[in-house]
C-alpha cells in the first residue's frame, strides 16, 4: 500500500519539474532534482521488498501440510502417547462439552500412507457424529464417541489394524462399526485375499468356505437362527482381513449389521490358516504369516506299522495335556524318532495351540479326551455331546483338522457315550498297559512297568502333564529299541477303525 502511494507521488513531481522549472533556476533545480532521484530509488527499493515478501508468503502458504480438519473446534484437545505397539503411537483428540463426549485414537505408524487411509476412515465417522451433535437439540446427557485402535499383527513386512467405532447418538442403537486392514507397511497398500492367494479362484474358494464354516460354527453356538451364508460371506465381503494369534490364524472382526443382519450382533470370523496352508504356498502369503509347509506324502517306510516291522510297534499315549511338560515331550520324541498319540482336554487346547500345531506337523496324532474331563455315562445326553464337540472344535481351530479318535475320562464309556462318538464318525481308544504314572510320581517306576507291559501292537497309557512320565519317557524309548520295537500313532497301529468302534 505505502509503496503504491509514493509511486503516484514522485511520478507527478518527476514529470512536472522539467516542463515547469525555467533553465537559469538549474542551481536550485539540482538539489529538488536529486531528492526525487531519491525517492524513486526508495520507492524501487520498496516495491521490490514487497515483491519479495508476497512471494514469500505465498511460499509459506503453499508448504503448510493440507489441513484435514477444516474447523478448528474450541473444545478440541489433543496429545501424542507411545502405543503399546512396536514402532506406533498413537495420537489423542478429546472434545468434552455439553453436546458431545468425544475421544479418538488415531494410530501414527511409520508409513504416512497407513496413518492417512486411516485418519480419512476416522474423520468421516467422526465428521458424521458431529453433525449430528452439533445440530440435534440439547439432552441433558452429551451424545458420545469413542474411537480406538487395536494392533492384531506387527511383523517386519505387514501390520494389521482394527479400528472400533462406538457412537451414543441418542438413536435406538447405539452405533458400532469396525474397519479392518492388513497392510504392507513398506508400500503402505492394503493387502488383500487377492494378493494372499495370487488370485487362484480354487483358493479363495476354499478361504470363503473355511469362513462360512466358522460363522455358522458360531450361529450354531449361540444358537441363533440359520442364515444363507452363501449370499452373506462372499469373496468381497472378506477382501480386507486381519492376522491374529501370532500369524496363525486370519481373521475379520465383523461388526454389528456389517455382513450379517443386524440381530446376530458382533462377531469375528476366524480360519486357522494351518487348515488353508495349501493355498498359501507364494511368497507374499510367506512373509506376512507362518505358513506350515504343506504335509509330504508320507513314504511307507517313514511311518512304520505292524505290518512293516515285524509287528514289533507300540503305541506310546498321553491323556490330559496339553501341559506345561508337553514341548518338552515333544522334543524327546523328536530325538527319538518316535510317533505318540495325545488324548487332549479341549479346555486347554487354545492356550497352547501352537504346541498342537507342532504336535500335528510333526506326525503325532491328535485324539479328543473330551472338554473338562468328566465320567460321560453320568451326564446327560446333551452335556455328552457338548463335552465331545467343543474339544473337536477347538483342535480344528488349533491345527485344521478334526480328531477321529476319543478317549473316554477314567476309561469310564458306556452304549450312550459310544452312540455319541460314533454319530460323529470316531472311535473309542483305551489301552492295553497302564503305567499308573500319576500314582507314582518316579520315572524308574514309571519306565520299569511300561517296559515290561510292552508286547508287539500295545497301547501304553501315560499323562504327560506330570514332569516325571515325561522324564521316564528317554528311557522307555531307548529300552524298546533296544528289543526292536518302533513307535508309532494309535491309527498306525490299528488302521482307519469303523465309526463307533472301540479298543480293545
Ligand atoms: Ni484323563
Amino acid at each position: 500500500m505505502s509503496a503504491k502511494k509514493t509511486q503516484t507521488k514522485s511520478q507527478k513531481s518527476s514529470k512536472e519539474r522539467p516542463l515547469t522549472q525555467p533553465r537559469r533556476e538549474a542551481k536550485t533545480n539540482t538539489a529538488s532534482y536529486s531528492i526525487s532521484r531519491l525517492s524513486s530509488v526508495l520507492f524501487a527499493i520498496l516495491l521490490l521488498l514487497a515483491v519479495v515478501a508476497m512471494a514469500a508468503l505465498f511460499y509459506l502458504q503453499s508448504i503448510q501440510p493440507p489441513v484435514q480438519r477444516p474447523t478448528v473446534l474450541e473444545d478440541e484437545k489433543y496429545y501424542f502417547t507411545d502405543s503399546r505397539y512396536a514402532g506406533i503411537r498413537s495420537k489423542f483428540v478429546t472434545r468434552d462439552t455439553k453436546r458431545e463426549k468425544v475421544s479418538i485414537e488415531y494410530p501414527i505408524t511409520s508409513n504416512s500412507k497407513i496413518n492417512k487411509l486411516i485418519a480419512r476412515v476416522i474423520d468421516r465417522a467422526d465428521g458424521d457424529f458431529r453433525h449430528t451433535a452439533t445440530n440435534a437439540p440439547t439432552f441433558d446427557r452429551p451424545m458420545t464417541e469413542t474411537i480406538s485402535y487395536q494392533v492384531t499383527h506387527n511383523n517386519s513386512t505387514a501390520l494389521s489394524i482394527i479400528v472400533n467405532i462406538k457412537q451414543d447418538m441418542h438413536g435406538a442403537h447405539p452405533v458400532s462399526l469396525t474397519h479392518f486392514w492388513t497392510f504392507d507397511k513398506k508400500s503402505g497398500e492394503v493387502i488383500g485375499l487377492d494378493n494372499l492367494t495370487e488370485k487362484s479362484e480354487e483358493a479363495i474358494k476354499a478361504i470363503v468356505t473355511a469362513a462360512r464354516h466358522d460363522v455358522a460354527q458360531t450361529i450354531k453356538q449361540r444358537q441363533q437362527p440359520e442364515a444363507n451364508l452363501d449370499e452373506m460371506i462372499t469373496k468381497k465381503a472378506l477382501s480386507n482381513f486381519t492376522i491374529t494369534d501370532d500369524g496363525n490364524t486370519l481373521a475379520w472382526p465383523i461388526g454389528q449389521a456389517s455382513l450379517l443382519p443386524s440381530a446376530y450382533g458382533e462377531m469375528t470370523i476366524k480360519v486357522p490358516i494351518a487348515a488353508v496352508a495349501k493355498y498359501l504356498q507364494n511368497p507374499t502369503a510367506r512373509k506376512l504369516a507362518n505358513i506350515p509347509k504343506p504335509p509330504e506324502p508320507k513314504p511307507a517306510p517313514a511311518a512304520p506299522t505292524a505290518a512293516n516291522s515285524g509287528g514289533k510297534v507300540i503305541a506310546l499315549t498321553f491323556d490330559d495335556g496339553p501341559g506345561p511338560y508337553t514341548a518338552q515331550l515333544l522334543d524327546i520324541l523328536d530325538q527319538h524318532g518316535a510317533k505318540a498319540t495325545f488324548f487332549l482336554i479341549g479346555s486347554k487346547v487354545s492356550a497352547q495351540a501352537d504346541v498342537l500345531r507342532r504336535m500335528h506337523a510333526h506326525g503325532h496324532q491328535l485324539g479328543n479326551h473330551s472338554w473338562s474331563h468328566p465320567e460321560l455315562p453320568k451326564l446327560p445326553i446333551d452335556q455328552i455331546a457338548g463335552e465331545i464337540d467343543r474339544t473337536n472344535e477347538a483342535i480344528r481351530q488349533a491345527t485344521g483338522v478334526k480328531p477321529s479318535i476319543l478317549r473316554p475320562p477314567y476309561g469310564a464309556v458306556n452304549g450312550i457315550v459310544l452312540e455319541q462318538i460314533r454319530a460323529r464318525g470316531m472311535s473309542s481308544i483305551l489301552w492295553s498297559v497302564d503305567t499308573r504314572d500319576w500314582a507314582d510320581r518316579n520315572s524308574d517306576i514309571v519306565c520299569s512297568r511300561a517296559v515290561a507291559g510292552a508286547r508287539p501292537g500295545a497301547i501304553i497309557l501315560m499323562h504327560d502333564i506330570h514332569q516325571t512320565s515325561v522324564n521316564a519317557v528317554p528311557c522307555i524309548l531307548s529300552s524298546l529299541k533296544q528289543q526292536g520295537y518302533s513307535f508309532v500313532t494309535v491309527q498306525g497301529l490299528l488302521g482307519n477303525m469303523a465309526p463307533g468302534a472301540g479298543y480293545p
